[in-house]
């Protein structure tokens, strides 16, 4: 048997289902020893590896974690895409860590707000294994209210989707996102700074989203990426004043 063969199996030891049918997985890490994967959680902890590539170190995320975090690979590229030469990014939605995380691995100084404090010790753990929570300060609000008192040079939103179900309507609306629609949420991260970059579903309104830099006056420069991780589009990242053409080079669709 090959080396790969060998290690499949293995792996496929280490799964087996309980009386409901849930998945129960054997981590290599002692900490993390028995963990219950939910069937809806399924085909995101099958792409574990491609959330983080550390994931086996003792990574952990909740239900909400598994479906939103944004790729490694996505994640990565929106770091690199900010403004160059380090500065603050204020992560407005931090989730468990998958953003804030690559932008300290790439020097930026991470401010990541995030209102439930279960996902913010998960982030810090998350941090932790990657060597980078000493460059994140982590705060436990609501980024509506704390937004006048933050100051930074990149603001990044990551809002929440709704949950999977955004993939069911053709067009999705700015309206349709959370906790406040886009041009709220904009007009927010504006009073941070009018360096924004927003991560946006896939199947998001262009030109709604365009139409956010005319917020602004003079109007913002506004750059528009589609995002795929293994051929898959996974979202779309749209890129506000100095972090539009950034002269970064790779084409505007990013295939990670
Ligand atoms: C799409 S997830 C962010 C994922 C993150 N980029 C990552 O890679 O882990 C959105 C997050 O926003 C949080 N959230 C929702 N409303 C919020 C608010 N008003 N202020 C701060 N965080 C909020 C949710 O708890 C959720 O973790």
């Amino acid at each position: 048997m090959t080396k790969a063969g060998r290690r499949s199996k293995k792996r496929r030891k280490h799964l087996n289902r309980n009386s409901k049918g849930k998945i129960r997985s054997k981590c290599s890490n002692e900490q993390q020893t028995d963990i219950i994967i939910s069937p809806k959680v399924k085909k995101y902890w099958l792409q574990r590896y491609t959330l983080f590539s550390k994931y086996d170190q003792g990574i952990v995320m909740d239900e909400e974690g598994w479906f939103s975090v944004t790729p490694e690979d996505i994640a990565v590229r929106h770091a690199q895409r900010s403004v160059s030469g380090g500065g603050v990014v204020v992560d407005c939605f931090a989730g468990v860590g998958g953003n804030s995380i690559q932008f300290a691995a790439l020097g930026y100084h991470v401010i990541a707000v995030e209102i439930d404090p279960r996902k913010v010790e998960m982030a810090k753990n998350n941090a932790k294994i990657y060597g980078v929570d000493s460059h994140i300060d982590f705060i436990v609000g609501d980024f509506l209210q704390l937004a006048p008192y933050l100051k930074g040079n990149v603001a990044f939103l990551s809002p929440p989707w709704g949950g999977p179900s955004y993939k069911m309507t053709d067009n999705f609306t700015l309206e349709l996102l959370k906790p406040v629609d886009g041009y709220t949420l904009f007009q927010v991260a504006q009073t941070i700074t009018p360096n924004i970059i927003m991560f946006l579903p896939r199947n998001v309104d262009v030109f709604q989203v365009e139409e956010l830099s005319w917020l602004s006056s003079p109007p913002l420069n506004v750059e528009i990426e589609e995002n795929y991780v293994r051929g898959f589009l996974k979202g779309i990242t749209a890129y506000f004043g100095n972090t539009a053409y950034s002269g970064v080079t790779q084409e505007t669709s990013s295939h990670v």
